[in-house]
């Protein structure tokens, strides 16, 4: 019921209650009023190039099918046999002509459409509606730069409206580093379960650039956040002359970004490898060029409201922070490079990806162990009764920066606020015209 939110989520004042991210039934109402509305990631059409060719993805704690079908189509269904609900799809991808439960062998095509039922004439003859009892399919898709994207709600509005004045951002994670629109594909990904609810980490990609001491040690050796694809220098150089910015969107969507007050010139960087060399030096020059002004807006790092957060810069990617209870999350982190670089470029990001992010990596290591800790911590029933603070920078953002969105010039938890805000409304159920509505002012 409505009154079962009243009171834990006051973006006026700058409290969150805990119990958004400890308690079953607030998560039991996410995933209905949340996840099955708003537009989610799952996956790139480059890891389905050819028809048949399947990727096995999530949207909230469901599973669902990214397929090409026969006629180059892309689809998301749900992996769920119409007959008991078997997955007709265990393998997480690779190239089929139709999906066959396992379970009493129902065959599906690539577009999701029923197919072969054993005995058919003989048992349902006349009865089952094949056309009814196709696979079922999201409400709506879109293909934004080659990222794939859905949601379950056909009233949804499209994607581009959902995205708003955030796209200028997620930009510079999906286009080439020479500036060309799209033109990336995934390199691989990373996926693994922390226990944690999956707001924690949508909240720290949304410019939490408060929490960077977590990440001193790895910052010591060059690899951490203000260290450019293992190069420390030129990266320090750009951000110390930038100015940052902190920026909400009223769909909830945020930012951490850094404007330059000119594009800077490029630095050498790789001096011992003459192909990286070459090959970013060129992606520099060309993406000035190409953007003019705009290129002074540097990559950094945002989440698209509930789960999708990206990494502008190095490591270049999207992440999925997919539920699986008000305490475990699945991350999923795609990697993504220009698909025409030169394979030494390739592997060299590879190499870097693994090095910094995931698991293994050297700084997810840091954030995994705040939220792991924080959850523990926020379970008992006394720790409950205290809300987290989120007062930073409380009103002083501003509408009439140079970018578009709520701005502030100082580090802030405005974002944080503005994503619970939006958070709440989906709670209610409000109409799709509230769900777009109002940022922080
Ligand atoms: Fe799929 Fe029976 S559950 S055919």
């Amino acid at each position: 019921t409505g009154e079962a939110l009243d009171g834990l989520v006051d973006t006026d004042k700058g409290f969150i209650s805990r119990e958004l991210f400890v308690d079953e039934d607030l998560y039991r109402r996410e995933l209905e009023s949340v996840f099955t509305r708003a537009w989610l990631f799952v996956g790139h059409e480059s890891q389905i190039p050819n028809p048949g060719d399947f990727f096995t993805s999530r949207m909230g704690e469901e599973s669902v099918i990214l397929c090409r079908d026969k006629r180059g189509e892309i689809h998301v269904f749900l992996n769920s046999c119409r007959h008991r609900g078997m997955k007709v799809c265990r393998y997480e991808s690779g190239n089929t002509s139709l999906f066959t439960c396992p379970y009493h062998s129902w065959t599906y095509t690539t577009d999701g459409k029923l197919q072969g039922v054993p005995q058919y004439r003989s048992l349902y003859d006349g009865v089952l509606d094949r056309e009814a009892n196709s696979l079922a399919q999201v409400g709506k898709i879109a293909n934004y730069k080659g990222t794939i994207w859905a949601t379950w709600d056909p009233e949804a509005p499209d994607f581009l409206t959902y995205l708003g004045d955030a796209k200028v951002h997620l930009d510079q994670a999906l286009d080439c580093r020479d500036g060309r629109e799209g033109g990336s594909e995934v390199i691989g990904i990373h996926k693994w379960v922390f226990p944690a609810n999956w707001k924690f980490a949508a909240e720290n990609f949304l410019g939490d650039t408060y929490h960077n001491p977590s990440h001193r040690s790895v910052d010591l050796i060059g690899i951490g956040p203000s260290a450019e694809a293992g190069k420390k220098g030129r990266r320090d150089d750009e951000l110390e002359k930038a100015q940052h910015i902190w920026v909400s969107f009223p769909e909830g969507h945020g930012v951490h970004s850094a404007v330059q007050p000119t594009a800077n010139e490029y630095v050498e960087s790789f001096l011992d490898n003459p192909v990286l060399e070459e090959y970013f030096r060129h992606c520099y020059e060309e993406r000035k060029r190409r953007l003019g002004d705009q290129a002074r807006l540097l990559p950094f790092v945002g989440s698209i409201f509930p789960n999708t957060s990206y990494h502008g810069r190095q490591p270049r990617g999207l992440c999925a922070w997919h539920p699986h209870s008000p305490t475990s999350t699945e991350a999923w982190r795609f990697f993504l490079v220009d698909k025409d670089a030169p394979d030494e470029v390739k592997d060299y990001l590879r190499r870097y990806y693994m090095r910094y992010s995931g698991p293994a990596g050297m700084t997810e290591q840091d954030d995994m162990e705040n939220w792991l800790y924080a959850t523990r911590a926020s379970v008992g029933t006394v720790a409950r009764r205290y809300p987290f603070n989120y007062q930073q920078s409380l009103g002083k953002a501003t509408d009439s920066y140079d970018y578009p969105g709520s701005v502030t010039l100082q580090p802030t938890e405005q974002m944080a606020r503005g994503y619970y805000r939006t958070w709440m409304k989906y709670m209610r159920g409000e109409s799709w015209d509230a769900l777009l509505g109002e940022g922080e002012r």
